[in-house]
């Protein structure tokens, strides 16, 4: 049955997805997995290689069938629905253009493929090169283009019949570090423009964040997180996210009190809240590098020491530009890793400096261990 609406009668999701799993053989790819995508929403997949994103968008382009589930596409259920009919736009890390054709023709391709009338393809391709830059390329064929341009002919050719959803797969994975920034701007900025519901799939955290209203962590074939990239990296609900997004320090404890966690080698830490935590559970406190301060050890004032404090040395200094990396040995063992906004100043933190380390309870997040 087609129907409007999702069940409960609420406006229908642009894509939603529901218990929908797929497996090879003995190989789970995808477990079963609940996702929905509002209208308009630009949604990041986002994972280490082999976590399921690209088995996740081929399911939605109907490239593969799932094992079980069920596909909604505006509120209508497409879970057997031909790919082409989908109409669902589509853009890969290898670009797919047409070798023997040239830039036109390969961004003409899906009007022929609908039968549209020859003034109207002109028109829309027209359009769409000119929405990616490359008026004027019409008559080269793809071996004549650099990589960024054959991407844009990829996109172009995609966004040609105005699709509601558009998947891209990686698109900028085969440019240089420069060019996939650029593109990155070049492709919010579509999607701004086009208002279409993007799903894009990266496993470069940078990226993620820089384009997505809500990233979907993976993690072997399933959701570790959804979230907007201010939840991922501010509130992440276990290990696996807090590592992904960003860099940490988790420290080992457990639970003493409320908003008190203990280390096993006697250290006291104040945390932002340990609710959901029961007193005595072991648990990992997260702190990011950027979030602790240090301190020469001569003259700690009892204003610059805040709720948590640790005495140490400086194990290590590197300097990476913009940011310095410092890992400090606390007396007791434990390295933690500061990242502060490179000075000259912290030129002078040689190995062996002894220091005090003080992080806010506010800054830190309580996880599982
Ligand atoms: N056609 C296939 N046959 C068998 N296993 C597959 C197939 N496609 C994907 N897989 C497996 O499913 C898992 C997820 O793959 P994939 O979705 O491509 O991950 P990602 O895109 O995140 O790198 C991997 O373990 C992969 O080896
Ligand atoms: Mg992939």
């Amino acid at each position: 049955m087609h129907n409007a609406t999702d069940l409960g009668g609420q406006v229908a999701h642009a894509i939603a997805l529901k218990g929908i799993s797929k497996t090879y053989g003995p190989v789970t790819a995808l477990h079963p997995t609940d996702l929905s995508v509002e209208k308009g929403e630009f949604l990041t997949l986002l994972g280490p290689s082999g976590s399921g994103k690209t088995t996740l968008l081929n399911l939605i382009a109907g490239a593969t069938g799932p094992t079980t589930g069920t596909i909604l596409l505006d509120g209508c259920d497409i879970t057997r629905m031909p790919p082409r009919e989908r109409g669902i736009g589509m853009v890969f890390q290898n670009y797919a253009l047409m070798p023997h054709m040239n830039v036109f023709d390969n961004v003409a391709y899906p009007l022929r493929a609908r039968h549209q009338p020859a003034n109207t393809i002109r028109a829309k391709v027209t359009e769409a090169l000119d929405r990616v830059g490359l008026r004027g390329f019409e008559n080269r064929k793809p071996r004549q283009l650099s990589g960024g341009q054959q991407q844009r002919v990829g996109i172009a050719r995609c966004i040609v019949y105005s699709p509601t959803i558009i998947l891209m797969d990686e698109p900028l994975g085969a440019l240089d570090k420069n060019l996939r920034e650029q593109m990155q701007g070049e492709i919010k900025r579509l999607h701004k423009d086009l208002k279409t519901t993007v799903i894009y799939v990266t496993h470069d955290q940078e990226e993620a964040f820089n384009m997505s209203d809500r990233i979907c962590l993976m993690s072997t074939g399933q959701i570790a997180q959804l979230g907007t990239p201010d939840e991922l990296y501010f509130e992440p609900v276990n290990e696996f996210v807090a590592d992904f997004v960003g860099e940490s320090n988790l420290i080992e404890g457990k639970v003493t009190a409320a908003n008190t966690v203990m280390t096993s080698d006697g250290l006291t830490l104040v945390v932002c809240s340990t609710e959901g935590h029961a007193i005595g559970s072991l648990v990992k406190v997260l702190v990011r590098p950027e979030k602790i301060e240090m301190i020469g050890r001569s003259a700690p004032t009892v204003t610059s020491v805040r709720d948590n404090a640790c005495a140490g040395t400086v194990a290590q200094t590197s300097f990476v530009g913009g940011m310095t990396r410092i890992a400090v040995r606390c007396d007791g063992g434990r390295i933690l890793r500061i990242k502060t906004v490179s000075s000259r100043a912290s030129d002078c933190a040689p190995a062996g400096l002894p220091v005090t380390v003080s992080w806010a309870a506010s800054d830190t997040v309580v996880l599982k261990s």
